[in-house]
């Protein structure tokens, strides 16, 4: 599950290191691990978070060696791009520049996005799906994310867990019970990256959190993104320091006005700023946005795609907005699954070696929805691993996928899927500077 594979470290260069994969080479990071040259390693997010010991990595490598190789085949089948008839000749032209590497002008983007033509949207997926192949290969990463706590004091317009629904059961994890959670789902259920997310909870002080990140790291080694709304300077600077790697943190969406009316008592600029002091942290970023919302139009949209890409993500994470009951959006409706796998596959058009994640939101539109993104130029998913007692209750908006599904089982789908098109469930390391 969610498998790193180890590679063997061939050349160091300053902090980077060249790793061999057999099949392929790619590099990492050597800030928070230090390998030496022969040694074997994990890589996550673009870091060396773990040396391995030789004969374990040596059997792991041969078991992989030959599924990696019938993988791979079944990925490069299923992204050739595809034969299809009745595609609008302006449409295929501007989708074609991609290939070429030409760069898609705003204006061209804006087009794309007011196509709802079936056939060109055809087009437009198998293009995408074949540029991720072509920019990162079959590697697909699958992060793990625990909720510890559904405490909000924002009231977010379409936010389940908004400080005024009264009608949820409130909890939070014991400092203990995050630090043993991850410790298995690292140890036993085999993540190498992690994300914990809560609601805007001032109850997790700066000390707690750095202490609750100590106890984790003390125990076993993994990528840490955190997802716990807007802090201050101090707090970043000492989660870093503390070994956290990451932060998700959408923005949402980039229409100043259209922010300020969704996040009452929020402030799109203090956002942005945020933003930025987690990215100046060194932080890697996951950001991006909602799709779907009232007033938001093509320009809109595109303006979302660009600001994210501005902060050269880690990973692109936007869904669709999902209305929930006990909100003040509770009327609205929610976008159709064709509409944001277009968003996916433009994405990648616009940003071919961007890391495109299926949120949750996702995947709970359709049951065919996870596939459908994977073929469409997404290239990650997210687990939800936070336990069992928990998890009804981390209600974002109904009907949440994976939420009744026991963890092992939602493992083992993830994997079948991914297996079935293709897909190595891990991440390498960069393709760059080889
Ligand atoms: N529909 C879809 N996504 C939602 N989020 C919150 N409420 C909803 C909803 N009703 C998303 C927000 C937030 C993330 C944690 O969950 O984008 O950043």
């Amino acid at each position: 599950m969610c498998l790193a594979i180890p590679g063997r470290v061939i050349e160091i260069k300053d902090n980077r290191a060249t790793i061999d994969y057999g099949a392929e080479k790619r590099t990492g990071n050597t800030d928070l691990v230090k390998p030496k040259i022969g040694d074997y390693v994990y890589v996550q997010g673009g870091f060396v978070i773990e040396i391995l010991e030789k004969t374990f990595a040596e059997k792991t490598l041969s078991i992989w060696i030959n599924k990696l190789n019938n993988l791979n085949k079944i990925d490069e089948r299923l992204s050739q791009i595809k034969r299809i008839k009745n595609i609008d000749e302006n449409f295929k032209k501007i989708v074609n520049k991609s290939l070429t590497g030409m760069p898609i002008s705003k204006i061209e983007a804006i087009f794309l996005l007011n196509s709802f033509k079936k056939e060109n949207l055809a087009y437009l997926f198998s293009v995408a799906n074949f540029l991720r192949h072509k920019n990162l290969g079959n590697s697909c990463c699958v992060h793990g994310i625990i909720e510890f706590s559904n405490y909000c004091k924002n009231n977010c317009k379409y936010c389940g867990i908004r400080a005024d629904n009264k009608k949820i059961k409130r909890y939070r994890m014991s400092e203990d019970e995050i630090i043993d959670t991850v410790v298995d789902a690292v140890k036993r259920m085999q993540f190498k990256t992690l994300v914990l997310q809560s609601g805007e909870d001032d109850y997790y002080t700066k000390a707690k959190l750095v202490k609750i990140v100590k106890g984790i790291l003390k125990k076993c080694n993994v990528l840490l993104f955190l997802s716990i709304g807007k802090r201050d300077k101090e707090t970043y600077k000492a989660l870093y320091k503390a070994g956290v790697r990451g932060m998700l943190f959408r923005f949402e969406t980039s229409n100043e006005k259209l922010f300020n009316n969704l996040h009452p008592g929020q402030n799109y600029k203090n956002r942005i700023n945020t933003l930025e002091t987690m990215n100046n942290q060194g932080f890697l970023i996951a950001t991006g946005f909602l799709l779907g919302l009232q007033n938001q139009d093509q320009q809109n949209i595109l303006d979302d795609i660009l600001l994210t890409k501005d902060y050269n993500p880690e990973m692109y994470s936007f869904g669709p907005f999902i209305p929930h009951n006990n909100t003040p959006l509770a009327k609205e409706k929610k976008p159709k699954l064709i509409n944001i796998l277009k968003i996916i596959a433009i994405t990648r058009l616009l940003d071919p070696k961007a890391r495109i994640l299926v949120t949750t939101a996702m995947e709970t539109l359709n049951k065919t929805a996870r596939k459908r993104a994977l073929i469409s130029g997404a290239n990650s998913l997210m687990i939800n691993i936070t336990p069992k007692t928990y998890r009804e209750d981390y209600l974002l908006y109904p009907d949440k996928f994976g939420t009744k599904t026991k963890i092992p089982i939602l493992i083992k789908e993830t994997m079948d899927l991914m297996y079935s098109i293709g897909r190595l469930p891990t991440e390498l390391g960069e393709k760059d500077g080889i």
